[in-house]
């Protein structure tokens, strides 16, 4: 004991001195009258976590607006403002005076009120400027017409308006403001001469452009441009957005198609718009060749001259109980917005005939709907109407052993369609053609409509099956189309149990084959610059994502549309599915530029290798490991590889083209765990002493937390600070289970550099000091009018804080590293999964809601703290189950659903006292004993008879020492009165009255 003490002196002395530094470094900076760098960044210190979620939030709901998104698929990319933030974070200095700090980080990004009206670009309709008026403005400005609809008065001129527009946008908050404005990141450099003055002046800089800042923050720093380094790249957010702001970058991953998607997010989007032009001729020349090549054959278009636009398709197969053929799709209906279903009709041969009705009425719809053929994984037969089990169907059967055999048939290397003895037959059962006529106004028009297929549509696909008969060999040998086996795997094995796929190129029918392979020979014999081999592989990706054997037909209103194979992150082949004519194709094929990019014109390297092997060193590592990730990056990228194997070998010599899944980082487990120490003491050795490190991964429980700290500090690091960018969705509640805060966490590291050694006791003390200190610190910073914290937040931070104060060590004595990251689940708790929860639990004992005093606030049972902060939470307008479920572990409180008015993921909420009337106050929890209880009732009674002499009468006969527990009630029916006005909380309206009233009964009590 004698020992540890000392060396808990020792580090606490050691700690303070370099606190103290740190502070005189900044005095001294400051007196030199420049604000120079203290050894913190911004982000070590804070961060506007609420507007990064939001950003980040509206740049992912704009879809296939996004600006990578259009080069083609990648699962997870992680949206670019949220990078742009975290370098920024990483570059700028926190000072000591951290409310200038944010304002000039906010105002670099945009975000601040000036950036949000450069960004505006949508603007307020004349009624809601109306509405954000004042009566004063409302009068003078707008007069009331007949039908009560306000008008601007007359006379007024347009740059009054403009003003009005201006004066009412900064009335908005944060969220409404953003529906009106671009994305940060589609402006330019904005910034006036005076806002760079502004910004240089703070920071002793000479910049006039995000550029130019970044290189000489860098120079600052480091010495040099910084360098950001990225070793799992994906679909390249974290390199592209870096290199955008003036970094140099270094990228690599594991997999070709990963890098592949990077390379062109660095070295296409930045291209002039001449070199764009010439890549756009280049596209239209392929595209005509296979047009042309696709009427010479005369394979799309119909006796009457129309195009054919989809085909749909659907799998047949036989009912065990009648023996009819049975055509499978889960829905019949092929257009709710052309009111178009296909009917079955029994052809009087033991199968279907398949009729397809245009324009029909809501009833036919209705009744179409209960016409499915497959149902939750059971065939429906409509004529004998037994359910069939598909596994029954496909004869899977369990053998002797106890393994699963499965019963369809494995497809040869040269087939690319079903036999006549297969157990599953595809069978073409619509076409939507378009015809092409010209209106009354003289305007060319275009008329889709579908049709049941006629023996001349079977004629031509009969031509599409000869036609890649004979052109088979050919192609494979070239590569143009696939020839590569499908490894199973996770996900892999899908196509090959369910469909008996064995290559890839099976996942495409012939007409898909044909059509893509011949862009690829095109796209071969056409290219003779490397962009443009590339512009052809992204083109080549994009249409096999939107066209394959797995590409739904979705029948919805305002869709009737063939959705991309990668719509889930599995390959899962549909029963019945589109395929696309070459008209539908052009979309695909042709890359369209979302954003302009400025030239991006620092160094870049995309290299195709394991994190394992990073050799370069990078001043900032920001990376997004597959950690704890249910994506199969490995094996679902390999649909796309199969294809751009050849291009990939000829253009990128050091590239290898398997996706070389025994490396892939995966999972979790002790392997997992060993590899991910292997790379970031890769990492952490890859970098100068004062570089940093920011890993994201998604938040989730506890434990993972917890294993991703130990591997951190396992491989040398050390973290310095966490947040959270919320990105919740609708889905999940109570029965969810652990994981359900979904969230981007960003763990900000740096080495370790101690050689200090303490024993787990003695940790605690030290991270409550911690845990108070940065709570008090966010608190401190936070934004009375636009708070930026939520309770969630804080909570994080007490995670953060213990991790922070434990990597700070060298070495724990008494948690042994290894052994730790190798327990499996059963074997029992790790001890950083109990300190992190301490953590919380002290985090949650120091997070008094407003108006409790500390002391009253300790004296309460859990359950009450848990029903108290919940109010507060929903004070705050958050209804979120999550935020719920994190008080009932912070407070150790398990059982709450009885408290819960709702438990909706969005919408969940507490019971208020009226809503909870007498209930559960028999049962034998401590709740329904409690102080707090005895209140709720108090104040349904005041409220029900409205007379809160009924609620003091209940305090007084039920609650044990009324006397001595008074000021606790009073505090509490304080607290409770002050919901009496919150615009959210109408529900609390009536009981936070009565509260009021009831409070001073209490307080008079006796007197
Ligand atoms: C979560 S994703 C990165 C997404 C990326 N941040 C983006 O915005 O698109 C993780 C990446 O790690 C890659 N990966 C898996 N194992 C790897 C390994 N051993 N070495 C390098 N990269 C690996 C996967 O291919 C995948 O692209
Ligand atoms: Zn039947």
């Amino acid at each position: 004991m004698e020992k540890s003490n000392k060396i808990c002196s020792i580090r606490k002395s050691n700690r303070r001195d370099s606190k103290q530094s740190s502070r005189l470094v900044w005095n001294v900076n400051i007196k030199k009258g420049k604000i120079a760098m203290g050894d913190k960044s911004f982000i070590e210190v804070q961060f506007p976590v609420s507007k990064i979620s939001k950003e980040s939030y509206k740049e992912r709901k704009a879809n296939l607006g996004q600006t990578l998104t259009g080069l083609g698929k990648w699962w997870g990319r992680k949206p670019l403002i949220l990078v742009r933030a975290t370098i920024l974070g990483l570059l700028l200095p926190a000072t000591d005076n951290p409310v200038k700090d944010r304002e000039i980080y906010l105002k670099l990004l945009t975000m601040d009120e000036d950036g949000l009206l450069k960004r505006k670009t949508k603007s307020l309709s004349t009624k809601d400027i109306y509405r954000l008026l004042d009566n004063t403005e409302k009068e003078k400005y707008f007069v009331i017409d007949d039908k009560g609809t306000p008008k601007y008065i007359r006379g007024i001129k347009s740059e009054e308006k403009q003003e009005l527009q201006k004066t009412c946008f900064n009335r908005l908050s944060y969220d409404e403001k953003i529906k009106l404005c671009c994305r940060p990141e589609e402006l330019d450099n904005v910034l006036s001469k005076e806002e760079w003055d502004d910004i240089n002046n703070y920071l002793g800089t000479n910049a006039d452009s995000l550029q130019s800042l970044v290189n000489e923050l860098g120079i600052k720093k480091f010495g040099h441009t910084p360098i950001v380094g990225d070793c799992f790249a994906g679909g390249g957010s974290i390199p592209f957005e870096a290199a955008r702001m003036g970094c140099e970058v270094y990228a690599s991953d594991l997999n070709p198609i990963a890098c592949l998607l990077t390379w062109a997010d660095l070295n296409i989007l930045s291209k002039s718009d001449e070199e764009i032009d010439k890549l756009r001729e280049f596209q239209q020349k392929v595209y005509d060749e296979v047009d042309r090549q696709i009427q010479e054959w005369g394979i799309e278009t119909n006796e009457e001259g129309d195009r054919a636009n989809s085909y749909l398709y659907c799998n047949e197969a036989q009912c065990p109980e009648c023996g009819y053929i049975v055509p499978l799709s889960p829905s019949w209906i092929i257009g709710k917005g052309t009111k178009t279903i296909a009917i079955l009709e029994n052809n009087g041969h033991s199968g279907f005939d398949i009729d397809i009705k245009q324009g029909v009425t809501d009833q036919e719809i209705k009744e179409c709907e209960k016409t499915a053929t497959i149902k939750s994984g059971k065939m429906i037969c409509p004529h004998c109407k037994t359910e069939t089990a598909m596994s029954v169907i496909r004869n899977d059967i369990t053998n002797d052993l106890g393994s699963k055999v499965y019963g369809i048939r494995k497809w040869g290397l040269n087939e690319f369609i079903n036999q006549d003895t297969d157990i599953l037959k595809q069978r073409l059962y619509c076409i939507r053609y378009i015809k092409k006529t010209i209106d009354k106004n003289g305007n060319e028009k275009e008329i889709r409509y579908y049709k049941k297929p006629n023996n001349l549509d079977y004629e031509r696909e009969k031509k599409v099956i000869e036609l890649i008969e004979k052109k088979f060999e050919y192609l494979q040998k070239n590569n143009y189309i696939p020839s590569m086996k499908i490894e199973t795997g996770y996900n892999t094995v899908q196509p090959v149990r369910e469909r008996g796929w064995m290559y890839w190129h099976q996942l495409f029918n012939p007409r898909q084959l044909l059509i893509h392979g011949l862009f690829l020979e095109n796209i071969h014999k056409l290219s003779t610059t490397i962009d443009e081999k590339i512009i052809g592989l992204l083109g080549i990706n994009k249409i096999n994502d939107w066209d394959s054997k797995l590409s739904i037909w979705d029948s919805y209103k305002g869709c009737e549309i063939i959705k991309n194979t990668f719509l889930n992150q599995a390959l899962n082949a549909p029963y019945n599915y589109g395929t696309r004519g070459l008209k539908s194709i052009y979309t695909s094929w042709f890359f369209n530029i979302n954003n302009k990019v400025s030239n991006i014109i620092t160094a870049k390297k995309v290299k195709n290798v394991d994190a394992r092997n990073v050799e370069d060193i990078c001043d900032l590592w920001i990376t997004d490991p597959p950690y704890s990730d249910a994506v199969n990056y490995h094996e679902l990228s390999e649909f796309f590889l199969a294809w751009d194997k050849k291009i990939i070998s000829e253009v990128f010599e050091e590239w290898y083209t398997d996706s070389r899944r025994i490396l892939a980082v995966k999972g979790s487990g002790e392997n997992f765990n060993n590899s991910m120490i292997e790379i970031y003491s890769n990492l952490a050795k890859s970098m100068p002493s004062n570089g940093i490190q920011v890993v994201m991964f998604t938040h989730q429980d506890v434990k993972v937390w917890a294993e991703l700290a130990l591997i951190l500090w396992a491989s040398g690091l050390q973290v310095t600070a966490a947040w959270n960018i919320a990105t919740e969705t609708e889905s999940g509640g109570l029965k969810d289970g652990g994981n359900y805060v979904k969230g981007t966490v960003l763990l900000v590291l740096k080495k370790q550099n101690s050689d200090n050694i303490v024993y787990l006791d003695e940790l605690y003390p030290e991270i409550e000091d911690e845990v108070k200190f940065q709570i008090d610190t966010m608190r401190d910073l936070d934004d009375k009018e636009d708070p930026n914290f939520t309770d969630a937040d804080y909570l994080l931070a007490a995670y953060a804080a213990s991790l922070k104060v434990l990597t700070s060590y060298k070495n724990i004595e008494d948690i042994d590293v290894q052994y730790e990251l190798s327990k499996s689940d059963s074997d029992g708790e790790s001890p950083i999964v109990d300190i992190i929860n301490d953590a919380v639990k002290i985090a949650f004992d120091y997070l008094t809601p407003k108006g409790f005093d500390s002391y009253t606030w300790k004296t309460l049972l859990p359950e009450e703290r848990f029903y108290i902060k919940g109010l507060d939470t929903e004070k705050n307008n958050v209804y979120k189950l999550s935020a719920y479920q994190e008080l009932g572990r912070g407070f150790g409180v398990n059982e709450y659903s009885d408290m819960m008015a709702n438990t909706k993921a969005n919408k969940a909420r507490l019971k208020t006292a009226s809503e909870f009337a007498m209930k559960y106050t028999n049962d034998n929890t401590k709740f329904g004993h409690s102080i707090l209880r005895n209140i709720l009732i108090a104040l349904y009674k005041s409220t029900k008879e409205e007379d809160a002499t009924k609620g003091k009468a209940w305090l007084r006969n039920e609650v044990n020492d009324y006397w001595n527990e008074r000021s606790k009630i009073i505090e509490i029916l304080d607290y409770i009165a002050t919901l009496e006005y919150i615009e959210n909380m109408k529900h609390w309206t009536k009981d936070a009255k009565s509260a009021k009233i009831l409070v001073e009964l209490v307080r008079n009590d006796g007197v």
